[in-house]
């Protein structure tokens, strides 16, 4: 039931955070609220800046997805613990110079940038661009001359590589709206159009094959895929990258059933699958980067309910209501994502249980969770949902006008919020 590694039943028998008493924060913030545990945070962090450093390249680094769970506080310490941040827009971006990321440590992506992005990430000074295809590169080629400057440039490729993962986060196949395929020749063609802009400045290549990897395999095989491209590239244009993004995608377990990766242990796999296919093809070894996003934030991050009622349908489904819903957590309505959960006040009780966990939007698909395991529910207890920590934040919205919950994060046991709660007012501030 408690396979979040940092949570534990106090002598009250609550649950508790890092050691923190859940149903006393949800009184002291209110509900819902999202608890994120920061030491784990700073931890999963310096694992990857660790692990890179150790078994890659000189200069090899994570840059944290920021679009898990963007906010100044967490840009903050991804800077601080020596990652780079990557952004998929002018409102990431824009939250990372603000939490006092240098522009040099930002990359920036994204499939649909427009011409007042590609100006402010060269404006800000980032140090890379991941260029989506040949339009954009001509596109960044020409801004970037207007600015005077050189941009150093990522060109995205799809290696044409399935990680079997779900079809919404599975993104190194050939057709994808992201980056150009190798298989069909296009990404060798780029290339080549790209030496010759002149203010581009190609340091190499960015590829992502998707999310919830469980294992080096599908890494491993797009390093094969990469250098095998990278060395046809040097063949037919005498061009050397300097630098890989192997991107993101490191998975984490969301139910007990799931096994933890070993992350470190898939980066030496990694590692080392790079350097025989670099002494294959004679290749220097380039500077890697990666891009964790859900590996660094989800397992530290939980959700605050309070429960408003329980309807049980005979023969039918235990409705146990709560005060959030997909406004807050979209992901079982988006991708039937599972995610368990448990009733704060009664943590230690046995999940005897089986009940619909709905969201308060009028929408009968907002549901937390079907077939969810829990503790007898009543109205007023304080329902957890587990492992919510990325791409919950960062993907609520104000449908039906609900304000967006706060973050509160946790540091040595004690909490300090990161994220206020939306007001009335701030839903209806943009209304003229
Ligand atoms: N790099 C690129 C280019 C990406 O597109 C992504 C995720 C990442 C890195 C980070 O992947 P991660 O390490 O977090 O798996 N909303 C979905 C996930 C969408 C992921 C999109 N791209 C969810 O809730 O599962």
């Amino acid at each position: 039931m408690l396979h979040q590694s940092d949570l534990t039943v106090n002598a009250a028998g609550h649950l508790a955070l890092d050691g923190a008493d859940t149903v006393a924060l949800a009184k002291k913030y209110g509900t819902p609220l999202y608890l994120l545990d920061e030491d784990m945070v700073r931890a999963r962090m310096k694992l990857y800046v660790t692990a890179m450093a150790e078994a890659f390249p000189a200069g090899s680094r994570p840059y944290y997805a920021s679009k898990a769970l963007c906010c100044k506080a967490l840009c903050a310490m991804a800077h601080e613990e020596g990652m780079g941040v990557d952004v998929v827009s002018a409102g990431e971006l824009y939250t990372a110079l603000a939490a006092g990321v240098p522009g040099a440590d930002i990359c920036f992506h994204g499939n649909a940038k427009t011409p007042e992005d590609i100006r402010y990430a060269i404006a800000s000074g980032v140090g890379l661009i991941a260029a989506d295809g040949q339009e954009e590169l001509e596109r960044i080629d020409r801004l970037a001359g207007e600015a005077g400057v050189r941009q150093q440039v990522l060109l995205r490729v799809t290696p044409g590589i399935d990680p079997h993962t779900f079809a919404a986060v599975n993104t190194g196949v050939v057709d994808v709206k992201f980056g150009v395929p190798i298989p069909t020749g296009q990404a060798l063609a780029v290339t080549k159009a790209a030496l010759a802009l002149r203010n581009i400045d190609l340091a190499g290549f960015h590829c992502h094959i998707g999310s919830q990897i469980f294992d080096a395999d599908p890494f491993r095989l797009e390093v094969d895929a990469m250098l095998s491209f990278m060395d046809a590239v040097r063949q037919e244009t005498g061009y050397t990258a300097r630098a890989l993004d192997l991107g993101g995608g490191f998975a984490v377990p969301y139910e007990e059933t799931e096994p933890a990766p070993d992350c470190a242990g898939m980066i030496r796999q990694v590692a080392a699958r790079l350097y025989e296919q670099c002494e294959k093809y004679a290749y220097p070894a380039p500077v890697i980067s990666m891009e964790p996003g859900r590996g660094i934030v989800a397992a530290a991050g939980i959700t605050l309910y309070t429960v408003q009622n329980v309807k049980s349908v005979p023969g039918g489904s235990t409705f146990v209501a709560v005060d959030g819903g997909m406004t807050d957590n979209p992901r079982y309505a988006l991708y039937s994502a599972r995610h368990s959960a448990v009733i704060a006040d009664r943590a230690g009780q046995a999940q005897d249980c089986r009940v619909t966990i709905a969201g308060r939007c009028c929408e009968s698909g907002d549901l937390i969770g079907e077939n969810v395991a829990l503790q007898q529910p009543r109205t007023g207890d304080t329902l957890a949902v587990l492992v919510t920590g990325a791409y919950n934040y960062s993907m609520a919205s104000n449908y039906n006008r609900v304000p967006r919950p706060p973050v509160a994060a946790l540091r040595g046991g004690a909490d300090r919020l990161i994220v206020r709660r939306e007001t009335l007012a701030d839903v209806a501030a943009l209304d003229l």
